[in-house]
């Protein structure tokens, strides 16, 4: 493959043209085959005996080194992208987008600074400019593309503190709060654990939605709160906050809306979906990740900011040593909390301006139609009963009679055959089996099949 390039042999690491060509071979072969759903993690024990010692005074060469990790290593590993594996929040990127992460990775540009990644900024912006069209932002809409969600609703909310804390002058002495319902995903939690402030947990109505009429019953002292967290697709259930009503609390109290479409903004590219999520233009901060449901490969969350010079008070790092350079530019470093970081939002931009919106928007569009005909199938099986039909993407529902260890078997018997991945999870205090579908190219008649054919009315009954 290398044949014609030129060889560049450096006084320290010598030729390193067998390992550059093994490994560019390698991803060559992967990024165009299919995934093996039976790889799996295994125990540290066993990865250990089976791949020997790889770290040694005198290395074990690249071809020793890549036959390890073909052999041992990434079958050790689950396939995200198989699209039978509907457990967690699984990917789906497109083949572009793995390939220029490649294009990424050997430019290997610093993106924290607009002097030092200028040219790969703008397209990243590019992107994110797409995505801030789509929340309906204007001109001074901002953002930068962070390692995943849990990094965004940090960044996110850290602004969104600093804001009060301006606003106030001073920490409440009882220490600051946000809101949010139980719905909102772990990664808020752990944000408030890091920010050091208190959660206040608002009732979900009984959909399971974030609604403002809970927040004026909950929180009637605002003294403290400098943000909500509303959820634009939670993650077990993949519900849509009511945003309108939150964003009408957040704007008489003078509180910070964060939206986190980790998973679920993504629908905002569907002009069909677009009106459930009327009212996320008011938010004041917003992530999608599109390592989750707009194609793109690990790690990739999009961070937008409605207004971005709100975020840069609250994030831009100032030092002798970096203050030499332009700080007036957009610098993604400003942003949220990195320094250096890898430009991952080229993936994005090149799958997106290599196919166009309008096929992305078609992506979302068949995703949703694969969800509803497989919870369709479901609501017409007799011995199914469908808990929670898709608002999205990600639907609930059970085998009447099961349990939490029933369902447990069944999930781990197919992961083990590579059958399908579908993991339980607990829905209003109860076992529930739960299905989230990113993938465009899962075959819906598929899946209705094996839970026809596997959550049969007599396997695993326990007792
Ligand atoms: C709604 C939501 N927010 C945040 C996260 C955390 O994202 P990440 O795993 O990229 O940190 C997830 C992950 O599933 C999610 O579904």
């Amino acid at each position: 493959m290398l044949e014609s390039a030129p060889r560049r042999v450096t006084t320290v690491w010598g030729d390193e043209h067998d390992a550059v060509d093994a490994a560019v071979r390698w991803a060559m072969q992967r990024v165009v085959r299919p995934s093996n759903p039976k790889a799996t993690a295994r125990p540290a024990a066993e990865i250990a005996a089976a791949a020997g010692d790889t770290i040694t005074p005198e290395g074990i060469g690249a071809e020793g080194a890549l036959q390890v990790f073909t052999e041992i290593l990434e079958p050790a590993t689950r396939a995200q992208d198989d699209p039978m594996n509907l457990a967690y929040v699984p990917a789906a990127p497109t083949r572009a987008a793995i390939a220029f992460d490649l294009v990424t990775s050997s430019a290997n540009i610093f993106g924290g600074l607009w002097e030092a990644g200028a040219g790969a900024i703008w397209a990243e912006n590019q992107a994110l400019r797409w995505i801030a069209d789509l929340l309906g932002w204007g001109p001074e809409a901002m953002g930068c593309f962070v390692s995943g969600g849990t990094t965004g609703n940090l960044s996110a909310l850290a602004a969104a503190r600093h804001r009060a804390l301006t606003a106030r002058g001073s920490r409440p002495p009882e220490g600051w709060q946000i809101a949010a319902s139980a719905g909102a995903h772990s990664s808020i939690a752990a944000a408030a654990r890091i920010l050091d402030v208190d959660v206040i947990d608002v009732p979900e109505d009984e959909r399971g939605h974030l609604t403002g009429a809970a927040l004026r019953e909950v929180v009637t002292d605002t003294s403290r709160v400098f943000a909500v967290v509303a959820s634009a697709g939670t993650t077990n259930a993949g519900l849509i906050d009511d945003l309108h009503g939150i964003a009408d609390f957040c704007d008489e109290h003078r509180i910070w809306m964060h939206v986190d479409g980790a998973y679920g903004g993504a629908g905002l590219v569907s002009p069909t979906l677009r009106p459930q999520y009327d009212g996320i233009e008011r938010a004041d901060s917003f992530i999608v990740d599109p390592h989750k449901w707009l194609f793109a490969p690990y790690d990739c969350c999009a961070l937008v900011y409605r207004q971005g010079a709100s975020a840069t008070a609250a994030h831009a790092q100032h030092a002798s040593y970096l203050d030499q350079v332009d700080r007036d530019a957009a610098n993604p470093a400003d942003l949220a909390i990195h320094l250096s970081r890898r430009v991952r939002g080229l993936s994005l931009w090149f799958s997106l301006a290599t196919h166009g919106t309008d096929r992305y928007a078609a992506a979302v569009d068949r995703t949703v139609a694969i969800a509803r005909e497989v919870a369709e199938g479901i609501a017409e099986t007799p011995h199914l009963e469908l808990l929670k039909a898709p608002e999205l993407t990600v639907m609930l529902f059970e085998r009447p009679g099961w349990t939490a260890e029933d369902y447990r078997h069944w999930s781990d018997d197919l992961a083990k055959a590579g059958v399908m991945l579908c993991v339980p999870t607990q829905w209003q205090g109860r076992p529930v089996l739960r299905l989230v579908f990113v993938n465009p190219e899962t075959d819906p008649q598929q899946v209705l099949t094996v839970l026809r054919e596997t959550l049969t009315p007599s396997h695993y009954v326990s007792g």
